[in-house]
């Protein structure tokens, strides 16, 4: 009971103890402690940030890389179990692991052809998937430190920044990447990335989070059912590079309009499916702008409740299909194939060399600025 409670308790009377039922429920106050996770090879010390949000929902996020490392909600009985991918220890993510909690920049998703043109001007990146460039290359925003600030709100809060500098990966210009993450206490993880630029170059920035809704290592994802508010998706090429087509989802197994289980569809015999290896592709949200509804994921045996929010006009919906339990995982989990799925909120891929796409450029004067959140519930 708050303070204001107590007062009208004592000035009113045994009446207002109804305040009582309207407080909130938090057991404990949210807060964020700074533990060493490890050490980088050259002996830098990186940090993890542990942001709890009262109610027993609690977000660890490292400085390398920004890596979201565990990520914990609750159950339909109220249990709560660390729902995303991370790996053993500190060390585990210098191997490095599939981009498992990752910060991506500069570009999240592929670069046709590690290429594009700005103002007449080609930049040439790394290829580091097959001819194309995957998420900003081989040092991507993944592989570096970033520097923290606890916030001080009411939510658990912490900002992290990093400096990616000019040519850096190929791309131009000098440019600062802000992201703050905040844990409500009404379980939602936010994610607000802004960025600004001395130089034109292309930004987008995403959050590579492995989830599986009934625990992280609890076996395949095939189960949980998927809603994605898109009519229609970015048909892509055998490596993956939209061929520029926005694709109706009706009458495919890209129709997720509808709350379908992950598993329903996904070995049909369809070519966007084998090129994908299973689902692998962007689709097109429905959204007109500001933040909306993007999906909602449901495991039906634990009852867990995802809800994707984003500003942005696109959705990465990966399910895990590289995934070959090589990988020693938290707790001695095995990931094997499928045991996780990713939404990566973004602009599409490829836009740089895709005028017909939402545009990706970033100007000096101009700040760029998109928000993801990751709200939980059980039913
Ligand atoms: C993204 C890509 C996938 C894969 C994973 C990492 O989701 O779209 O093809 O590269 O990252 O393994």
């Amino acid at each position: 009971m708050n303070l204001i409670c107590w007062t009208l308790v004592a000035l009113l009377g045994p009446l207002t103890l109804a305040c009582y039922a309207q407080a909130p429920a938090r057991k404990e106050k949210s807060d964020v402690k700074k533990q060493e996770f490890g050490k980088l090879p050259d002996g830098t010390a990186i940090e993890l940030y542990t942001l709890s949000n009262g109610k027993g929902m609690q977000a660890g996020i490292m400085t390398y890389g920004g890596v979201v490392v565990s990520l914990t909600a609750p159950d339909r009985s109220g249990k709560y179990a660390d729902v995303v991918l991370g790996m053993a220890d500190f060390p585990g993510y210098l191997t490095p692991p599939p981009y498992f909690g990752a910060r991506i920049g500069r570009y999240g998703n592929r670069i046709g052809h590690a290429q594009f043109s700005l103002e007449g001007h080609v930049f040439h990146l790394p290829a580091n998937d097959g001819p194309n460039t995957l998420h900003g290359g081989i040092k991507g925003f993944d592989k570096h430190v970033w520097k923290a600030t606890p916030g001080s709100g009411p939510d658990a809060s912490l900002e992290l920044t990093y400096t990616s500098k000019d040519g850096e990966e190929g791309f131009p210009g000098n440019l600062s990447a802000k992201v703050v993450y905040t844990l409500s206490a009404a379980n939602e993880l936010k994610i607000d990335y802004t960025a600004t630029t001395d130089k034109n170059t292309v930004v987008n920035l995403t959050n590579h989070s492995y989830f599986n809704l009934a625990g992280q290592g609890e076996g395949d994802i095939l189960g949980h059912e998927v809603m994605i508010a898109a009519d229609r998706f970015t048909p892509v090429d055998s490596v993956l590079i939209p061929t520029g087509e926005l694709r109706a989802v009706k009458g495919t197994p890209f129709d997720f309009t509808k709350a379908t289980a992950i598993g329903a569809r996904i070995e049909q015999n369809d070519e966007q499916l084998r090129f994908g290896k299973g689902y692998d592709h962007n689709w097109v949200l429905n959204s007109k702008g500001g933040l909306a509804k993007a999906a909602e994921v449901h495991d039906p045996k634990t009852g867990r409740v995802m809800e994707v929010w984003t500003t942005e006009p696109g959705l990465q919906f990966y399910t895990g299909n590289f995934l070959d339990g090589t990988l020693k995982g938290k707790g001695g989990k095995v990931y094997a194939r499928r045991n996780a799925f990713c939404m990566e909120t973004q602009h599409f891929p490829d836009s740089p060399n895709k005028p017909s796409f939402p545009t990706t450029e970033l100007k000096p004067g101009a700040t760029y600025h998109t928000t993801t959140s990751y709200r939980f519930r059980a039913k």
